[in-house]
């Protein structure tokens, strides 16, 4: 079977980068990328590259290859779910916020109606494949409502997830570690797993192509997140201790990494891993095993998360306290806003409830980041509902300049990696602040001895003072 139409619900993180570069190495596929947002897809349409919703180094040449060559952004579902082959689900699955498994299952009223719209649309035999994180035995749930529709079309459904990071997406798409596809085990489910292997084969060695069933596939998912945050706060949780005893976290990563049973990838320490994905994939493994009734197992994954609240107040704690107990009425300046460097990206950022936290001491908090717009910020920490729509704007500031942020400042919390956070001159930003001037480094960026021989008193994540 070879695949002419592609096309995609969801034209958010995942949805946009993905459709991008299997149209830019398929140039005889036709995509679509569909979205109810309007916005978004005339952002996506922009001729204006940096207008695109989705900031991601490499992104935009890519785009600007592709689009409208064989590359489409579009409104009209139900048209590009008529004309495809295949189907790609990407819309968003966030944590549900009511009734049943509020705040650990995932909420899955969006690929439901997607799944009720292509049943009622679809006219020919389709592949589905799920792209967006979703728990086990999801893809039975979208077979079910696909197969009720009366109408003699035959859905094949296929588990793809994604494994790209933001910031990084375009080279993972391109060099991807592995590409998982679970599907049906019948011919007609192998045959549907042979059309997506196909269409990665453009570019993907064949040996970096897995197949599962689909079970496995969707697990592997929530399994390789779930190890990846586990990383996280594992080095998270020896940061406490390197503070208290005088080591220094970056070194033990670096020693413990070399061991190539361990490795040294996500050892970097941190106020606290964000993102869509780590928080909301862990919460619904917790809730999996809860509903299984494996408490032991529910726990210890549940052990993550907490251990990541606790880094994000334990960091805000520490600044309370430092600055004699009080910061009501300071400024504390943020570098930084997205949950990590090289992405817009601020769902589950640290640097929001590092900012509540603060705000709730009444302290004046400015913002700077480089590519997180004021919009986004305010929307961030209206969404908390811990203060008002005015008293939010009366304590919280953005600034596009940063060496204005920081200006008279009681101290600076970095919150993002950025690189350009290196590069500013730091002498002059410790002249126009209050004195003692502090910074607080929750992402170890910046170099302490360089800033405490300028006069800042030094607080970076991770490293104790003999
Ligand atoms: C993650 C997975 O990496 C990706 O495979 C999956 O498809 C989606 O979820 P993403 O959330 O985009 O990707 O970013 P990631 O690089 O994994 O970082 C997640 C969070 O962990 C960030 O807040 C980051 O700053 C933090 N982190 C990461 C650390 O604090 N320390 C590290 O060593 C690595
Ligand atoms: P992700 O990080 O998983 O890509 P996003 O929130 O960035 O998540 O993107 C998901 C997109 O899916 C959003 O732009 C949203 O408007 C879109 N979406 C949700 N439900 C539907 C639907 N039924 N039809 C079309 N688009 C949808």
């Amino acid at each position: 079977m070879t695949i002419k139409n592609i096309c995609c619900i969801g034209a958010g993180y995942v949805g946009g980068p993905t459709m991008t570069v299997i149209a830019q190495k398929c140039p005889n596929i036709k995509v679509t990328v569909v979205d109810i947002n309007e916005a978004r897809i005339n952002a996506w349409n922009n001729s204006d590259l940096n207008k695109l919703p989705v900031f991601e180094p490499g992104l935009d040449s890519i785009v600007e290859e592709a689009r409208d060559r064989n590359l489409f952004f579009s409104t009209n579902v139900d048209a590009a779910i008529d004309e495809a082959d295949m189907i790609f689900i990407s819309v968003n699955t966030p944590t549900k916020t009511y009734g049943k498994g509020k705040g650990m299952a995932a909420d899955l009223k969006y690929i439901e109606l997607c799944a009720r719209q292509i049943a009622k649309v679809a006219k020919t035999d389709k592949i589905v494949v799920e792209k967006s994180t979703l728990p086990v035995r999801t893809a039975s749930a979208i077979k079910n409502i696909l197969d009720h529709t009366g109408n003699g079309v035959k859905f094949q459904i296929l588990s793809n997830p994604e494994f790209l990071a933001e910031g990084t997406a375009v080279q993972d798409l391109l060099k991807p570690d592995r590409v998982l596809i679970g599907g049906d085990t019948s011919a007609e489910g192998e045959q549907a797993i042979q059309a997506l292997v196909d269409i990665y084969a453009n570019w993907v060695p064949k040996d970096h192509i897995l197949t599962t069933n689909v079970w496995s596939s969707e697990l592997s998912k929530l399994t390789a997140n779930a190890f990846l945050a586990q990383r996280v706060s594992s080095i998270n949780a020896m940061s406490v201790i390197c503070e208290k005893t005088g080591a220094d976290v970056s070194e033990v990563s670096k020693a413990i990494g070399m061991d190539s049973r361990i490795g040294p990838k996500f050892l970097k320490a941190s106020v606290g891993f964000g993102g869509s994905c780590f928080q909301k994939d862990i919460l619904n493994l917790v809730y999996i095993a809860k509903s299984y009734g494996l408490n032991e197992v529910a726990d210890y994954w549940e052990q993550v998360i907490l251990m990541n609240d606790y880094q994000k107040n334990r960091f805000s704690d520490n600044i309370v306290s430092t600055l004699y107990n009080t910061v009501s009425g300071k400024k504390i300046a943020f570098l930084g806003w997205a949950f990590k460097k090289d992405t817009n990206d601020t769902r589950e950022s640290a640097a929001i409830k590092v900012a509540d936290n603060l705000l709730n001491e009444r302290a004046h908090v400015e913002v700077y980041d480089p590519k997180v717009t004021e919009e986004q910020i305010y929307t961030d920490i209206d969404y908390l509902n811990s203060r008002n729509y005015e008293e939010n704007r009366k304590l919280l500031k953005v600034n596009s300049d940063p060496y204005e942020c920081c200006k008279s400042a009681h101290a600076i919390a970095v919150l993002t990696e950025w690189d350009e956070f290196k590069t500013y001159d730091w002498q002059k930003i410790y002249n126009n602040m209050q004195k003692p001037a502090f910074v607080f480094d929750g992402r170890g960026v910046l170099d302490t001895k360089v800033l405490e021989d300028i006069g800042f008193v030094c607080y970076s994540i991770g490293k104790g003072h003999v």
